[in-house]
C-alpha cells in the first residue's frame, strides 16, 4: 500500500515474535502463577486463562489473520477464506479470554468492570465481532457487488488496523496492570517474574509492530487474480 518493499521478509519476523510471545506467557502462567484451570479451588488458575487466549486469540491468530495477504503466495479466494477463519478462531477464543476473566472475578468476589483495561476491552471485543460481521457480508457471503466492495475495502483495512492497535495497546495495559497486582502482593519489581512479564508485554508490541509494517508493505505477487478490487 505505501511501503516500496517486499512485506514477506517482515511477515517471518513477525511470526517468529508471535512464537516467543506464545512461549514467554506459557513460561510465566506455568511456571510463575500454577498453570491453567477451567474449574478450580484456585480461582488464580481460571484467570490465567485471560491472557493466554487473549494472546493466541485476539492479538497472534488475529495479527495473523491480517497478515495473511501479505505472506501467503495463494489464490486470492484462498487467503480470503484464511482471513476469515482466522479471525473467527480469533474472536472465539477472545470471547472465551474474557468470559474466563469474568468467571474469575464472580468465583472471587471481585467486581467487574472497573478498569480502564476492562472498558477498553469491551470496545474492543465488540468492534472486532462488528468487523468480522460487516466483513463477512460484504466480502464473503451474501457478498456486495464489485462497486459496494471496492468502496468499502480502504475502510475494512483502516478500521480493521485501529482495532488491531487498540488490543495490542490494551494486552499491554493488562500485562502492566497484572504484574502491579503481584507487585503490591510481593513479587519483587526486579525479580525474574516481573522481567518475564515486561518482555511478554515488548514482545506483543513488536508483533504488533512488524503486523502494521506487514501491512504496509507489498504483497508477493497473486498465483491468480480475477476480482477488480484489491485486498489491502
Ligand atoms: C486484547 C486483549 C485483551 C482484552 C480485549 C481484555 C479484556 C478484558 C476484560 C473485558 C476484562 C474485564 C473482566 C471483568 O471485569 O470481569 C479484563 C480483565 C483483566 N485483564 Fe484483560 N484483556 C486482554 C488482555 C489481557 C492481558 C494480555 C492481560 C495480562 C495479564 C490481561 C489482564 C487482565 C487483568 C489483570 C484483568 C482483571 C482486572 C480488570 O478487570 O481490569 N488482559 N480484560
Amino acid at each position: 500500500m505505501a511501503l516500496r518493499v517486499p512485506a514477506i521478509p517482515f511477515t517471518f519476523v513477525a511470526h517468529t515474535l508471535a512464537v516467543a510471545a506464545l512461549v514467554l506467557v506459557l513460561v510465566w502462567n506455568i511456571h510463575f502463577r500454577g498453570g491453567f484451570a477451567w474449574e478450580a479451588t484456585n480461582k488464580n488458575l481460571i484467570f490465567n486463562l485471560h491472557p493466554l487466549l487473549m494472546l493466541l486469540g485476539l492479538i497472534i491468530l488475529g495479527g495473523e489473520a491480517i497478515i495473511s495477504y501479505k505472506s501467503l503466495p495463494l489464490k486470492k479466494q484462498v487467503k480470503k477464506l484464511i482471513h476469515l477463519v482466522l479471525h473467527a478462531l480469533a474472536l472465539a477464543l477472545g470471547i472465551i479470554g474474557i468470559y474466563a476473566a469474568f468467571k474469575n472475578h464472580n468465583e472471587s468476589g471481585i467486581a467487574n468492570l472497573y478498569s480502564l483495561h476492562s472498558w477498553i476491552g469491551i470496545g474492543v471485543i465488540v468492534l472486532y465481532g462488528i468487523q468480522w460481521i460487516y466483513g463477512f457480508l460484504i466480502f464473503f457471503y451474501p457478498g456486495g457487488s464489485p462497486t459496494l466492495r471496492s468502496e468499502c475495502i480502504p475502510w475494512h483495512v483502516v478500521f480493521g488496523l485501529l482495532v488491531y492497535v487498540l488490543a495490542v495497546a490494551n494486552a499491554s495495559l493488562g500485562f502492566l496492570e497484572k504484574l502491579t497486582f503481584l507487585e503490591s502482593s510481593g513479587v519483587a519489581k526486579f525479580g525474574s517474574e516481573a522481567f518475564l512479564v515486561n518482555f511478554t508485554a515488548l514482545t506483543t508490541i513488536l508483533f504488533g509492530v512488524f503486523v502494521v509494517i506487514s501491512v504496509l508493505s507489498e504483497a508477493p505477487a497473486p498465483i491468480e487474480d480475477d476480482q477488480s478490487y484489491s485486498s489491502i
